[in-house]
């Protein structure tokens, strides 16, 4: 008999056609996360769950879902919609997708740069709403990228991938580890402060934990320098929205540039969306045709090994798997 599973949306072909192939799926075709009381509904005894980072999956749904839960398959990198400490406890094997998205996030890492320092948006928008009038010596003012410097805090794969683009811009790459580790490919600063205050570009590349949420606060903007960008490609509850919103107001520094919220998504009428210096991307960091489907093939390859009893390519937990 096949496994019983719950798909929580529909994911890139690569990925269905996996899951038809194995798997007997049910699957959420709504765009929105299904409701809660639907959630729990539908994954009553099923021994597999494919979620997306928008599908909290805590203890509730692992109580909805009964003894049956073997395996729960986040389709991301970041997998803290999922209560990893709960699973593990209930011997419940978690997976995610490393690896495949490094470069096409880092890739949007420095679109983020390049548009928030050249003011491209709003470029964008000052052409679509016939302003254009002429050649001008001062329109549209901008930053340089070319030879300035990043600040790196996480150097992990996708902070590297986005040092080694920062190479190619001449830039000088300072990076801040919380582990305090070595790498090549830049210049560790021993404190965080130390990066904040020689960065012209401030961005983030670690997971959301329990214990650094928020840690971009009012005590970071205030130590970044004023001519310095904040760029979010990671999790939006790194950051203490507020003190993103005062220290862009306040111009305490010069801009941002976020492809992650808090909340997500953002409501329309929220104050990150009126300011100039600021431009808010809809979570896209991975979103490439090519890296879609292979991060969907991936999840599908996690799930289904997993319920055959091999070694998925990529647990988090991999130790529930001795017991
Ligand atoms: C996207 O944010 C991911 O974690 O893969």
């Amino acid at each position: 008999m096949r496994p019983k599973c719950f798909i929580t949306r529909v994911i890139p072909e690569a990925g269905m056609e996996l899951i038809r192939k194995h798997l007997d799926a049910d699957v959420w075709e709504g765009e929105l996360p299904p409701p809660r009381d639907v959630f729990f509904e539908r994954v009553r005894g099923v021994q597999g769950i494919l979620c997306l980072l928008s599908d909290r999956i805590d203890k509730e749904v692992m109580d909805a879902a009964g003894d049956s839960l073997k395996v729960i398959s986040v389709m991301a990198v970041g997998y803290d919609n999922v209560d990893v400490q709960e699973a593990t406890r209930r011997g419940i094997l978690v997976t995610n997708t490393p690896g495949a998205l490094t470069e096409t996030t880092a890739d949007l890492t420095f679109a983020l740069i390049l548009a928030i320092a050249r003011r491209v948006v709003e470029a964008v928008q000052f052409v679509k709403q016939g302003k254009w009038k002429t050649w001008s010596p001062t329109l549209l003012l901008g930053e340089d990228v070319y030879g300035k410097t990043i600040g790196i805090i996480g150097f992990g794969r996708i902070g590297q991938a986005v040092a080694r683009r920062a190479k190619g811009f001449a830039m000088e790459v300072l990076y801040y580890d919380y582990k305090g580790r070595e790498f090549d490919g830049g210049k560790r600063c021993k404190t965080l402060d130390e990066l904040l205050s020689h960065a012209d570009f401030v961005t983030l590349h670690i997971p959301s934990t329990p214990e650094n949420k928020k840690i971009v606060d009012k005590r970071f903007f205030e130590k970044m320098k004023p001519t310095a960008f904040f760029i979010n490609v990671a999790r939006g509850d790194l950051v203490d929205t507020g003190a993103l919103v005062d220290a862009l107001r306040q111009k305490r520094i010069k801009g941002a540039a976020l492809d992650c919220t808090d909340p997500e998504p953002l409501p329309p009428d929220h104050p990150l969306l009126s300011l100039d210096n600021c431009i808010v991307l809809p979570h896209i960091g991975s979103a490439s045709e090519k890296t879609r489907n292979e991060i969907a093939r991936l999840a599908a390859i996690n799930l289904i090994k997993a319920l055959a009893s091999e070694m998925p390519p990529h647990p988090v937990n991999p130790e529930v798997l001795g017991r």
